[in-house]
């Protein structure tokens, strides 16, 4: 649930960085319908690309076992440095990077394979090579069975998913400011 210091964090992040997409932080409609596609009886490794001032990874960490490990990969300075600010938990890693690199993190990290990627990062923003990238190493760190979610504001990178994954459900969250539309992908 965001509160109003990730929301004030946000829009001064948004001013300075007009590539962080949107003005506001993901709604709680938003966080709860895809915190409810993670499966938090077991112990997870998640692996969150743009948490942003981090309206997901705090809702995930609220829900996640002592296991489980939440890996966040954020783009951008200043909500990096917000989030190893306010996160002080032995079960979160959090990196200043891009999520292209997150092969490298996840085995830097001594961890074999992810349970669930979730991306909110905006691929309208970023060239074709890119997004074909993320997309395929998000799917090289899963487990087999394991899920990529993504949350964007056009249906762009759904022909992306479509290369690398065999199962694509599309959902909708229009109590968000801009409605969501969520891409849950499997094999
Ligand atoms: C639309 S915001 C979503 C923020 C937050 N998850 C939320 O829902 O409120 C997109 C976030 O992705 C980050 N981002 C953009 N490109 C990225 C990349 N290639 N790797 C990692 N983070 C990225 C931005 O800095 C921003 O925090």
């Amino acid at each position: 649930m965001k509160n109003i210091g990730q929301t004030f964090q946000y829009i001064r992040t948004y001013w300075k960085d007009r590539k962080i997409a949107s003005v506001t932080p993901s709604s709680s409609f938003a966080v709860r319908k895809i915190c409810g596609k993670i499966d938090f009886t077991r112990d997870n490794v998640i692996v969150e690309c743009g948490p942003g001032s981090g309206v997901f990874s705090f809702a995930i960490l609220n829900q996640m076992s002592p296991g489980s490990k939440l890996i966040l990969i954020e783009s951008n300075r200043d909500f990096y440095e917000y989030l190893r600010r306010h996160i002080n938990d032995a079960r979160v890693f959090v990196f200043y990077d891009n999520a292209i690199n997150l092969p490298c993190i996840v085995k830097q990290l001594g961890i074999g394979v992810v349970d669930y990627v979730i991306l909110g990062i905006p691929f309208s923003f970023t060239d074709h090579e890119l997004n074909h990238k993320i997309i395929a190493h998000s799917k090289g760190v899963l487990r087999k069975g394991g899920k990529l979610i993504v949350y964007q504001f056009s249906p762009r990178i759904k022909k992306y998913l479509k290369q690398h994954f065999e199962e694509i459900h599309t959902g909708f969250e229009l109590f968000n400011v801009p409605p969501l539309i969520i891409f849950e992908a499997s094999d």
